[in-house]
């Protein structure tokens, strides 16, 4: 049987999980306060799903980003992407250390952590990559659990690399 010859890959993934905001380290809580922030500005009129992210750089500057929709529905942008790309931008030598999301939806209690979706992941693990050094992730809902993942790899298995260019 080819069964035979098949052979199994398992792929873990290790994340820290909080209770809630209250017991991030006091840095990061002021880092996902400026997450909040940008989240309560989205401009979600289509979705009703604010979102909002926050990147701690290297030159201890804090560049935010929030989902910006579209009458079009595909040519809005997520908040992780908004912010991702504005640090890319405004900063374009200085590294990503930390990144904080956070999601609220206008219709009901976002009680559990919201991940950055797949395209934001990979879009994220482009300046992993570039930068050679992790950027620490944490996530979240209105309140409730906070995700934390080392780094952006963590939750990207199986990316898509340059290299095969
Ligand atoms: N959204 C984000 O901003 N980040 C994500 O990772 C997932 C989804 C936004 C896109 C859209 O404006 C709304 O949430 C609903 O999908």
């Amino acid at each position: 049987m080819n069964d035979k010859l098949m052979k199994e890959v398992k792929i873990e993934t290790t994340l820290e999980v909080y209770e809630d905001f209250n017991e991030l380290p006091k840095a990061i809580q002021s880092l996902m306060n400026s997450a909040i922030a940008a989240r309560d500005n989205a401009y979600a009129p289509y979705s009703k799903f604010n979102v909002g992210a926050a990147i701690l750089l290297d030159n201890n500057e804090i560049v935010i980003g929030s989902n910006q929709e579209n009458a079009c529905f595909p040519s809005g942008l997520c908040a992780e992407r908004t912010a991702i790309f504005y640090a890319g931008a405004k900063y374009p030598n200085a590294k990503m250390l930390k990144m904080a999301i956070t999601a609220s939806s206008q219709s009901q209690v976002t009680d559990q952590p919201i991940p950055p979706c797949g395209a934001c992941r990979q879009s994220i693990a482009e300046y992993e990559i570039k930068q050679d050094s992790a950027i620490e992730i944490y996530f979240m809902g209105v309140k409730g659990k906070v995700v934390k993942s080392e780094s952006l790899a963590n939750l990207l298995p199986l990316l898509f690399e340059s290299s095969v260019l």
